[in-house]
This record gives C-alpha cells, sequence and structure tokens, in this order.
C-alpha cells in the first residue's frame, strides 16, 4: 500500500496566512454571484430547457439544495485547513494521497475543462452581439467542428450550425470549422491571467450588479411576452401537454446543463481567512447566494419556457438574447443589450476559472505530486508562469475538436464527483475541539433522522408519482434503462449509508450533502461514465508513473 492512504497533516502554520479579515455577508454573496452567474444562466439554461422543457425549475430546487449542503461542507474543511484551499487539499487530509490525487485530477475537469464550455458560450454571445451590429462572421468560424457535424447529421433546426457544415472551405478532405473567438477569449484570459490581473472588490461588485441588472431587466420585460400554454407544451409522441413533457427522465437528462450553473461556490471557501467572524458569515453568504441563484434561474427558465416553445431551445448557446430575436418576440435593443452584458458576465466567470487552475498545480506540485516546473513564479509578475500558459493550452486545445454539449457533461460529472468526496471527507473528519471565530459544522446524529428521511423521501415519492416507479419498473422498456440503473445504484447506495449511519451516528448535514450529490450523478448517461472512467484510467496511470514515485509525504514514511 505503501503511502496511498496516508493523510496529510496540515499544522497551523500551514494554515495561518496573516490576511486581514475585511470580508462581511455581502461581500461574500457579490463575490459567490461573480463566480456563479455565468455561462451557465447565459447558455447552458438553453440547452436545459431544451432537454426537460418547463419542469427543469425542479431541478434548479434539487442542485439548489445539493450545493448548499455541499457548500457546509466546503466551509467546514476551509476552517479548518484554510491554506490555498480546494477540494485538493480537503482530500489529502481526510482520505490520503490517492484520492486526493483523484479529486485534483478531476478538478481539471470542473476548472480547466468548465472554462473550454464558457469559452464556446463567449463565443456564442459575442458573435450575436457582432450580428445585431450588423458586423457577420462566417459560421464556419464561430462553432465546433463536431457541433456542426452533429447538427446535420441530426437534421437539426439551428440552421446556423448546418451552414456551418455545408459552407466551410476544405483543407484536403477535412471540413475547416474552428470556433475562432473562443480560441481568441482563451488566450486573452490566459495572458491576463499570466500578468497577473488584480482583483478588486469595487470592480467586481460593479460586473455583479451589471448582471444582476441585466438579468432583472430581461426577466421584467420578457414576463410581458409570456403564453402560459407554453407552460405546458405537449409531448410530440404521447401528445399529452405537461409540464415535464419529456417526463422525469427528460428533466434528470439535463442535469449536467443545470449543475453546470451553480459551479463556483466551492471557490468561497478559499476567502474564510479574509471574513469577518467566519463562523456565521461564511455560510451565511455561501447560502444567501446559492438561494438567489436558484431564485434568479427559476425566474429566467419561466421567462424563457413560457416566451418561446421549449423545443426551440436546440443547440442554441445564448437563449437569453435568443428569446428576443425576430422570429421569437422581436425586441432589438434586448437583444443587443445581453448580449453585450453576457460577453462581460460571462469573462468575469473565465478569469476565476483560469485563475484556479495553475494555483491547484502548483499546490500539486509543491506535494511532489506534479513536476517542479508548475511552481515556477514568473520574476515580474508574480505570476505561476507556467502553470497558467499549461492551462492555457488544456483549454485552447479541446476547443479545436469538442463540442459544448460533451464538455458540458463532461465538467458536471467531475465537479459532482468532487463534491461527493468533500461531502464524504467531512464524514471522515475527528471530531474537533471548537475554536472561536471559526466555522464549525453544526453536529445532527443522522443515526435515525437519515434512515427516515431517505426511506421516507422514497416512500412519499412513490405515492405521489406512482407512475415514475411503474416505468422504472417496466423491464420490457429499453428507453429508461440508463436512467433504471443508475436510480438503482443510487439506492442501492443510500441504504448502505442509512446502516452507516446508524452504527456509526453520522453527522446529518454532510449526509443529506453527499446523498444529494449522489443523486445529481443519476442523472448522468452511460457515454459520461464512459468518458469520466477513461479520464480517472489516465489520471491513475499519470499518478502511479510519477506522483506516487516523487511524492514529499511518501518521501516522509
Ligand atoms: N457557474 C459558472 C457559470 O455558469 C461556471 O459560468
Amino acid at each position: 500500500m505503501g503511502h496511498l492512504f496516508k493523510r496529510k497533516v496540515y499544522s497551523e502554520t500551514d494554515t495561518s496566512t496573516h490576511l486581514s479579515r475585511v470580508l462581511g455577508v455581502w461581500d461574500i454573496v457579490f463575490f459567490g454571484i461573480a463566480a456563479i452567474i455565468g455561462a451557465g444562466s447565459f447558455s447552458s439554461l438553453g440547452e436545459a430547457v431544451f432537454r426537460g422543457g418547463p419542469g427543469v425549475i425542479l431541478l434548479y430546487l434539487i442542485c439548489g439544495f445539493a450545493c448548499g449542503f455541499t457548500a457546509l461542507c466546503y466551509a467546514e474543511f476551509a476552517s479548518r485547513i484554510p491554506t490555498a484551499g480546494s477540494a485538493y487539499t480537503y482530500a489529502y487530509a481526510s482520505f490520503g494521497e490517492l484520492i486526493a490525487w483523484i479529486i485534483g485530477w478531476a478538478l481539471i475537469m470542473e476548472y480547466s475543462f468548465g472554462n473550454i464550455y464558457v469559452a464556446f458560450s463567449w463565443s456564442d454571445y459575442f458573435t450575436s452581439f457582432l450580428e445585431r451590429l450588423g458586423m457577420h462572421i462566417p459560421d464556419y468560424l464561430t462553432c465546433s467542428y463536431t457541433e456542426a457535424r452533429k447538427a446535420f447529421m441530426n437534421g437539426s433546426e439551428n440552421q446556423e450550425l448546418v451552414n456551418a457544415w455545408k459552407t466551410a472551405p476544405l483543407i484536403g478532405s477535412l471540413k475547416c470549422i474552428v470556433d475562432v473567438p473562443a480560441l481568441v477569449i482563451n488566450g486573452l484570459i490566459t495572458w491576463l491571467c499570466y500578468v497577473g490581473v488584480k482583483e478588486s472588490k469595487n470592480f467586481n461588485n460593479t460586473l455583479v450588479i451589471l448582471k444582476l441588472a441585466v438579468i432583472i431587466l430581461v426577466v421584467l420585460v420578457g414576463f410581458a411576452y409570456i403564453n402560459t400554454d407554453n407552460w405546458t407544451p405537449m409531448n410530440p409522441q404521447t401528445h399529452v401537454e405537461s409540464f415535464m413533457p419529456n417526463g422525469f427522465a427528460g428533466v434528470m437528462s439535463a442535469v449536467s446543463g443545470v449543475f453546470f450553473a451553480y459551479i463556483g461556490f466551492d471557490a468561497l471557501s478559499v476567502l474564510s481567512e479574509e471574513t469577518k467572524d467566519p463562523q456565521k458569515t461564511l455560510p451565511k453568504g455561501m447560502i444567501i447566494s446559492l438561494v438567489l441563484c436558484t431564485v434568479i434561474y427559476i425566474a429566467l427558465t419561466l421567462v424563457l419556457t413560457g416566451m418561446v416553445d421549449y423545443r426551440k431551445f436546440d443547440g442554441v448557446g445564448d437563449p437569453l438574447s435568443f428569446i428576443f430575436e425576430k422570429g421569437n418576440a422581436n425586441v432589438a435593443w434586448m437583444e443587443l443589450t445581453v448580449s453585450f452584458v453576457a460577453i462581460v458576465a460571462i469573462t468575469t466567470v473565465l478569469l476565476v476559472f483560469q485563475m484556479g487552475q495553475p494555483r491547484i498545480w502548483y499546490v500539486m506540485s509543491r506535494d511532489g505530486l506534479m513536476p517542479k516546473k508548475f511552481q515556477t513564479v514568473h520574476p515580474k509578475y508574480k505570476t505561476p508562469s507556467f502553470a497558467t500558459i499549461i492551462t492555457g493550452i488544456v483549454v485552447g486545445i479541446p476547443i479545436l475538436f469538442t463540442d459544448k454539449s460533451f464538455i458540458l457533461d463532461f465538467t458536471s460529472i467531475g465537479t459532482i464527483f468532487a463534491f461527493v468526496l468533500v461531502c464524504a471527507g467531512v464524514l471522515m473528519l475527528p471530531a474537533k475541539q471548537k475554536i472561536k471565530g471559526r466555522f464549525h459544522l453544526p453536529y445532527i446524529n443522522g443515526r435515525f433522522i437519515f434512515p427516515v428521511i431517505f426511506i421516507g423521501g422514497l416512500v412519499g415519492f412513490y405515492i405521489l408519482q406512482p407512475s415514475f416507479f411503474e416505468k422504472l419498473m417496466d423491464w420490457k422498456d429499453p428507453s429508461e434503462g440508463e436512467f433504471r440503473a443508475s436510480i438503482f445504484f443510487f439506492i442501492l447506495i443510500n441504504l448502505v449509508l442509512c446502516v452507516i449511519a446508524f452504527v456509526k451516528k453520522l453527522s446529518l448535514i454532510p449526509l443529506i450533502g453527499l446523498s444529494s450529490c449522489l443523486y445529481l450523478l443519476t442523472g448522468m448517461s452511460h457515454d459520461n461514465w464512459f468518458w469520466f472512467g477513461l479520464w480517472f484510467a489516465i489520471g491513475l496511470v499519470i499518478y502511479f508513473c510519477y506522483g506516487y514515485r516523487n511524492s514529499k509525504l511518501g518521501q516522509q514514511s
């Protein structure tokens, strides 16, 4: 076994950062909104609505709930290990090196791959903004190759994608389709991170206010164009009108797009040492930002699905301006305003993630799990220069050959997985002495409450939605096959958790966080799991060839 499961002990000297405590609840909320609201609300909402119809509102509630409990677990870890923290550091302290590596590897999916999606979305809004100003970039230079190919093969209604495929010039027999704006913005952001852009509270707050203002404007203006019939659209196969036209399984298939909209709150945990009275402020700030975002997402979903039939959102990357287009509400000034603000809003998210990734690699390299080169600090700019350039390459190259939906699924499955391990990690932490001024996750004995909530919830759901279970038990229906397997697996794991909770008197809050994040994983398709597994296999090979041999912790043992 060697040191595979050896835990790293973080001493007070590791954790004391001597930062001044200046941030209050609303500062945390503003930082939260800056990191959370971006491509998820401005872009992936469209695809989510297309898959699940108006019923995706339920999924926003479920994701908000899961993220709320996970946020509390992050806060608990942050109060114990407030060094350059991320799920990687937390896992090193609670599960040992192997799992820490796995999480670090999964975080590449959250940060770098997440940014590929954000760059694609930025490009969608940028292109539509130029379009509205009368400047047209050829379609084959504004979308990804695989997306255009898929749209053409599937006879999609998205004319831009189909057109990109039809009009692209050929290099040999290869169609030349590249998302140039996505590549350019990635280059610019990498450069900004390289020269060390300074985060400023005031600038950040101005951008957040701008983002919120435009979302409120979309809701207010859009409200006037709502046709309530659109909220109960007809299922094209069964001809039944429903809030969930593709059933609950359809809603769950939108999980990647919906969950993506919440990613970013975890970045708040690193602010614990700069927060006034973090015991109260940090969880309050995190929960307020998550509640605000949930309310915003629900309002936006109601407006989008009320204004335009959900089926029209197939492949639409800029849904918030799309609803004001000619064929829809036809409000030209809104199209222009929304596109412009979206470009700014999405850029802030790009920056947060592109700055986060090199810092995680920096810490991993310090632990000996990545080559020393990742610790290189630029002599003039004082930034992790090498790691920043590698991040730019890791984000840039896949822009050439992946597409939005693949990346969205990949990012979400990796991030949910990291959240699962963070919640499970809190369950494994030893009880600690309370230190005044630090956050403490309240201990509620889950011995009886968790099994009652889980089994009660299952029975309650059965009584309310018997058709859901009947469909699930209809073994002859192959369409539910993937979802069925995931649900059974989910129930099985939770039953095991009920037993462990009973025997070990586990803490209720991380248990609920763990169980709800596991539930989100049931929405992932077998394809997602396949790619996720492959990614892990590659990660493990790299770990055993490099990290295991060079680990600092390993050398100490
Ligand atoms: N939640 C972030 C966004 O929506 C990742 O862009």
